[in-house]
């Protein structure tokens, strides 16, 4: 049977498509911001599985990004993202433009606190309250019973978790493991930015989370020796460490002492470009 992947560029076509929602049909929505890999396409193999409709959006959303960051040059494929979701039978691609998710007078945003202003968010101070909002947004527009995401983006994560608990909004996120290269890189659309070299370098982020993995299992017990390991590894292959921790995973407070789901997680920069990788300390 044919199958068509329709896209919507409006908020009134998208809501009404999706007021469909109910017990029979559930809607599985995965948010992405484009230039799809492997990873965004196996949270949307994910949702195709449990959902009767899916949704994926692809919005560069630019209240997440900083006054210095990648606004401007963060790659873009459209076409090559809508072959990719129309071979996977994704059902509806909501591609709204800035004019229609912020339009001119635009004032509500949504601050989840504590939780936003540690690890990423020291360095990067407005992401977390762009991220919130425009998930809420978001949410509210496509009303998904289901939301597929991506563990790399541990503390997003745990953040929207927050909200949508604490905004009683009717949708549930489904975290899905990371998708790694296959030499241990964590995949990224920003994974482009990096030169050769710099890609070897990187490498350095999933070889210290393994060794900590190691060190735990050989009954290291001491959060410290094994961040000292971490930082080591990465600054052996001249990697800028912003953040090594580990972390309690649900209120992402530094652990004292470990449990198997304990995690491990880390952002350095090499060269301008800014990684994150994480993992749980146990097996
Ligand atoms: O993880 C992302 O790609 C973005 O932060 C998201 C969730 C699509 C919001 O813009």
């Amino acid at each position: 049977m044919s199958h068509t992947t329709k896209i919507v560029n409006t908020i009134a076509e998208m809501s009404s498509i999706t007021s469909i929602r109910n017990h029979e049909h559930k809607v599985g929505f995965v948010p992405t911001m484009g230039f799809l890999h492997e990873g965004h396409l196996s949270l949307v193999k994910a949702a195709k599985e449990n959902c009767q409709i899916v949704i994926v959006s692809i919005y560069i959303n630019p209240s997440q990004f900083g006054k210095d960051e990648d606004l401007d040059s963060y790659p873009r494929n459209f076409e090559k993202d809508v072959r990719l979701l129309t071979a996977l039978k994704v059902d509806y691609i909501f591609f709204p433009s800035n004019e229609e998710m912020y339009p001119n007078g635009y004032k509500t945003w949504i601050e989840v606190d504590e939780l936003s202003s540690i690890l990423c968010g020291k360095s990067r101070p407005i992401h977390f309250k762009g991220v919130a909002t425009i998930v809420a947004k978001l949410i509210n527009i496509v009303n998904p019973n289901f939301m597929y995401m991506g563990a790399k983006d541990f503390q997003q994560i745990a953040i929207l978790k927050k909200m949508i608990k604490d905004l009683n909004f009717q949708t549930e996120i489904i975290p899905c493991p990371i998708v790694r290269e296959e030499d241990g890189l964590a995949m990224s659309s920003r994974n482009v930015y990096l030169s050769k070299e710099e890609r070897l370098r990187a490498l350095s982020l999933s070889k210290s989370i393994l060794f900590a993995k190691k060190m735990f299992l050989n009954m290291e017990t001491d959060p410290e020796k094994i961040i000292i390991k971490i930082s080591e590894i990465i600054q052996q292959s001249n990697g800028k460490i912003d953040y090594v921790e580990i972390i309690n995973p649900d209120t992402l407070q530094k652990e004292t002492s470990l449990t198997n789901e304990s995690r491990i997680v880390l952002a350095v920069k090499f060269g301008k470009t800014r990684l994150i990788d994480n993992d749980k300390i146990g097996l």
